[in-house]
């Protein structure tokens, strides 16, 4: 069955606890948090200081995805402060430096790809990895349309696993919603974001149960 990941991105920062517990309510496997810096991405998101308050209220994994220019003055600190999987940008990184951070505070470390990244910027790192994160959107904001031209990529990442017999999960972040949520369970993915699907509408609960069922194979 696939993981749904909702992002507190789209949750209402007024009432985060509460948007937390409703997508958990649904089914929710991982709490998806968003870190961007204005210079990787074009646009602010949260830190770590949102990430060590909500550690303590979330009974699920957090998977936090650094959409940031410098990953390795961060990656082992956003794991310290209780993150679970932390990824960075194959675009960010010319080493497996980050990961080794990651690890070494006994977190699970990822690479995410952007969609015109080619699946080889990942190749170096793969057995190291407990994720894989394919982008189905340019990151930066919730809210924008799947780009279908990714889902070869998924393919690609499960058969090298499958190939090699590498541990990690496939995520698929961007414009995850009812309808598109089945071809990329089809192609192989573990995981999905849901930003806008999650918390558009609101009834988090029931859209977490929806895209379960949608997802189901
Ligand atoms: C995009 C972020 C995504 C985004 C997902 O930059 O990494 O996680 O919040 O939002 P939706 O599901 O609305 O595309
Ligand atoms: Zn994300």
């Amino acid at each position: 069955m696939v993981d749904i990941c909702p992002s507190i991105l789209s949750a209402d920062f007024t009432r985060l606890g509460e948007d937390i517990d409703a997508v958990i309510r649904g089914g929710a496997n991982y709490i998806h948090l968003d870190v961007m810096d204005g210079h990787f991405v074009p646009n602010l998101t949260v830190g770590i200081p949102v990430l060590k308050s909500i550690r303590p209220i979330t009974p699920v994994k957090i998977d936090a995805h650094l959409m940031i220019s410098n990953p390795l003055a961060f990656a082992g600190k956003f794991a310290k402060a209780g993150a679970d999987l932390v990824v960075v940008h194959s675009e960010t990184i010319d080493s497996g430096e980050a990961f080794e951070q990651i690890s070494g505070e006994g977190a699970g470390p990822g690479i995410a790809l952007n969609p015109d990244t080619p699946w080889s910027a990942a190749e170096p790192y793969l057995e190291d990895l407990d994720l894989i994160v394919l982008m189905t959107v340019y990151p930066g904001f919730s809210g924008q349309k799947f780009m279908p031209a990714v889902v070869p990529k998924i393919a690609d990442a499960a058969m090298a696993r499958e190939e090699n017999g590498y541990r990690y999960l496939i995520q698929v972040d961007g414009g995850v919603n009812l309808e598109t949520i089945g071809t990329v369970v089809d192609a192989g993915a573990n995981m999905v974001v849901a930003g806008s699907a999650a918390y558009s509408g609101g009834d988090p609960e029931a859209n977490v149960r929806a895209l379960i069922e949608a997802g189901r194979r």
